[in-house]
């Protein structure tokens, strides 16, 4: 696809950060919009935002956790306004992992699960189907992270465990569609190349009532990227930032050329991947990955 004038483009999460940033490039590039979000308020600025920059945009109250929720928003799509050729299965959270593993809260497994990984295959329940029978070239754009498809992080591994079990799907669904003649291209869209600057480390303004943290649970002390950074200027380290414009330019970009990797990466974090696929390979201990 190099041509997204007209196109409707379906983005969940698409109120805030990636999802945000997507919607712009893609109204930019022509396509017609409908965000989809659980956050009413950002989703309402979100399209008066897109409508002020000239965009046709409609927005969705969506909850990705709830199949019925995605049902209706695929038959708005396609029902109200006429079709859909393309779908970011983006919405995702941090739910906030502190100390040992053994200690985590349920609802931090619960939470970040439903969202980052059952928010994908209900997203691919509701749309496969439809775009399948459309019959039109369609792309479906799978959000992962290299934190958990490639790398595992001493420290984060609600979220690597989600979007590991989120890598399999996006590449099993891959090689599902690839037969000839299936209208549906998949991507797997990587944000980054460095931590990109989003809502993300504020997942919790969004969490709800049946995944509460419990009181007792440890504060992560991280809610934003500036408290990344001064974290890891504490131990002398500078975090290096992706804005997510550019993210939504490559991810465009990714689109037009067909590719299903669309994966920008800094030369450390390829050394990191290839350290561990060599370490796996010679049966050594896995090496601790940094942020990249
Ligand atoms: N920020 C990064 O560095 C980074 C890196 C790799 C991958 N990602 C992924 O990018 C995607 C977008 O995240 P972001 O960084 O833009 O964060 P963000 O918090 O800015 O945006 C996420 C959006 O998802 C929405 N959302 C949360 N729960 C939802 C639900 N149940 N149903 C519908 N929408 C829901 C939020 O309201 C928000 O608008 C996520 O899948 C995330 O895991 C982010």
């Amino acid at each position: 696809m190099d041509e997204f004038t007209g196109k409707l483009a379906v983005i969940t999460g698409g109120a805030s950060g990636v999802g945000c940033s997507l919607a712009f490039a893609l109204a930019g590039a022509g396509a017609r919009i409908l965000v989809a979000d659980v956050d009413a308020k950002a989703l309402a600025a979100t399209r008066d935002a897109l409508e002020a920059a000239g965009a046709t945009a409609h927005a969705r109250a969506c909850d990705v956790t709830d199949p019925s929720s995605l049902g209706d928003l695929a038959a708005f799509a396609f029902d109200t306004l006429g079709g859909v050729q393309l779908v970011f299965a983006n919405a995702g959270v941090a739910s906030g992992e502190a100390g040992p593993l053994w200690g985590y809260a349920d609802n931090d497994w619960k939470w970040c699960f439903e969202v980052n990984f059952w928010g994908v295959v209900n997203t691919i329940n509701a749309f496969m189907p439809r775009l399948t029978e459309q019959g039109e070239e369609s792309h479906l754009v799978i959000t992962g992270s290299a934190n958990g498809a490639f790398l595992v992080y001493p420290d984060q591994p609600i979220y690597s465990a989600a979007k590991a079990a989120v890598q399999v799907v996006a590449e099993a669904l891959f090689h599902q569609t690839s037969a000839p003649g299936n209208p549906v291209q998949v991507h797997a869209l990587f944000p980054g190349p460095h931590v990109v600057e989003t809502g993300i480390f504020d997942s919790d303004r969004v969490r709800p009532e049946r995944f509460a943290k419990p009181s007792s649970a440890p504060d992560t002390g991280i809610h934003s990227a500036e408290d990344l950074r001064r974290l890891m200027e504490a131990f002398g380290t500078t975090l290096e930032t992706t804005h997510p414009d550019e993210v939504a330019q490559t991810a465009l970009d990714g689109i037009r050329r067909g590719r299903f990797w669309i994966l920008p990466l800094t030369p450390a974090t390829e050394s990191q991947i290839k350290a561990r696929t060599d370490a796996i390979l010679a049966r050594t201990d896995p090496p601790v990955p940094t942020i990249g």
